[in-house]
């Protein structure tokens, strides 16, 4: 089988103005909670990649019409309850699939989804998201791989969300959307902090809901009746805006980045700074330059407001160049570490210890043919292959289109070198 490459000529300083997308990982729960909804919801700033197509489909087939109206609005209806199964075939290319069970719940008092498996970045365990299903009233039963889950009628409790590595994003979002129809009140606690949980809140906030203390470890849900449609727009992505800086401080370069919340990125801006790479904010969103010495930095990925592990991988390509000796460590998912190996491949000097990664900074990057594995870690090597000398091929590319819009245009236009090639890569 022959697949679509990205051959990247590095050595370009980018300069001009990006715009970033919505976030997908506040579109994917808010496009799952249109399930509690009666009429039309309509969500603007959608980002056009795979994993959102991927949820249209496993929406489609739960019963809810997905149009595009515009090329980022998307318009949402239930038009039939019947079907409560999210089957394995979606399930297993999308891990988020797992958010349409607590709507599936509340609204339709059973759901059969598959329970998902492993992936590149490690175990992703769901325990959290059962506790959650069970603390509200549902019998949950594991049967030839699926969740079964039926309820009655969901009842307002209290419950600790925290886990072995935290809070959990999506497992907040499922006790969220399922206490948003339950009968009385529920408080989560040690609740996820992220922007895309509150981005949730507040849309489900427009649909009639009655959530508050969204953005604290302490989520308070007053169940009521019914959820109806509105219109929304979803925040900005802050790891593809994450990614863009990355983007402009290898390169030496200077970009306006538009749609980007800082309040949303403060430990990354602040890592950066350590770095030598100034954002300056201004009045369309920030501004990245930088000084052409790197500082290295110890770093740790934690839960928001801390740094995120979906900026890991970016960071350390940016380390590979630093003066000196870095360390990062990943707390949230210790085994999300699958770009070092093809980083060595491009000259980088990487010592991995458990979930930890000592990295040495070299003087440059050489460009080599590796091969993406997650999401991330393939942003990563096209961030290395922006600055290595010579040519990169990024091999597996369809990671990369499950979670950025239209990266290599983007990169294009403020001058990256980097084109798409269909077919010829492994
Ligand atoms: N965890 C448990 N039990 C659970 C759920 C999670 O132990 O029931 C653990 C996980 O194994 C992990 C930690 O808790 O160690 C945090 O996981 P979390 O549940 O917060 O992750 P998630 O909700 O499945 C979302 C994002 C990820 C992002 C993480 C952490 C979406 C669709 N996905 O996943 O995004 O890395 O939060 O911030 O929102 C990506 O976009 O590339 C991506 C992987």
């Amino acid at each position: 089988m022959s697949l679509p490459f990205f051959e990247i000529n590095g050595g370009n300083r980018l300069r001009g103005t990006v715009r970033i997308s919505g976030a997908k990982n506040a579109a994917l729960p808010i496009m799952a909670a249109s399930i509690l909804c009666e009429g039309e919801v309509v969500l603007r700033d959608i980002p056009r990649v795979a994993d959102v197509e991927s949820l249209c489909e496993l929406l489609q087939k739960l019963g809810v019409e997905t149009t595009w109206i515009e090329d980022n609005a998307l318009r949402l209806i239930v038009r039939d309850e019947m079907n409560c199964k999210a089957e394995y075939d979606i399930v297993r290319k999308m891990r988020a699939s797992i958010c349409v069970l607590g709507p599936l719940i509340a609204k339709r008092q059973k759901a059969q989804v598959s329970m998902p498996g492993g992936c590149a970045i490690g175990d992703r365990p769901v325990n959290l998201h059962l506790r959650a299903m069970e603390r509200l009233g549902a019998d949950l039963d594991l049967v030839g791989g699926d969740i079964v889950a039926r309820a009655k009628k969901l009842v307002g409790t209290e419950m600790f969300l925290g886990g072995r590595f935290g809070s959990t994003v999506l497992g907040t979002a499922n006790a969220m959307m399922a206490a948003a129809l339950a009968d009385g009140v529920t408080v989560i606690e040690m609740a996820a902090c992220e922007p895309e949980v509150a981005d949730l809140a507040n849309f489900l906030n427009q649909c009639g809901a009655s959530i508050s203390g969204q953005g604290t470890p302490r989520i308070i849900v007053e169940g009521v009746k019914e959820l109806h449609g509105c219109e929304y727009r979803i925040i900005p992505d802050r790891i593809e805006a994450g990614t863009f800086m990355v983007a402009a401080a290898l390169t030496n370069g200077d970009l306006k980045i538009e749609n980007v919340r800082l309040d949303h990125l403060m430990a990354f801006v602040d890592c950066l700074s350590g770095v030598g790479v100034h954002v300056e904010k201004t009045t369309l969103g920030a501004e990245v330059t930088s000084s052409r010495r790197l500082e290295p930095v110890e770093v740790t990925t934690q839960p928001f407001p801390g740094f995120p592990t979906d900026l890991q991988a970016q960071l350390m390509t940016l380390l590979c160049l630093a003066d000196g000796n870095s360390v990062i460590t990943d707390k949230i998912f210790p085994d999300r570490f699958m770009h070092v190996p093809e980083l060595a491949r491009m000259g980088a000097q990487l010592r991995r210890e458990g979930g930890t990664v000592i990295i040495e900074g070299v003087k440059r990057l050489i460009g080599a043919p590796v091969m993406a594995s997650d999401l991330r870690a393939s942003a990563a090597l096209v961030l290395a292959g922006l600055v290595a000398r010579g040519t990169t091929r990024v091999n597996r590319i369809y990671h990369l289109a499950r979670g950025y819009e239209r990266m290599d245009e983007k990169l294009r236009a403020v001058g990256g070198d980097i084109q798409l090639h269909p077919e010829g890569g492994v």
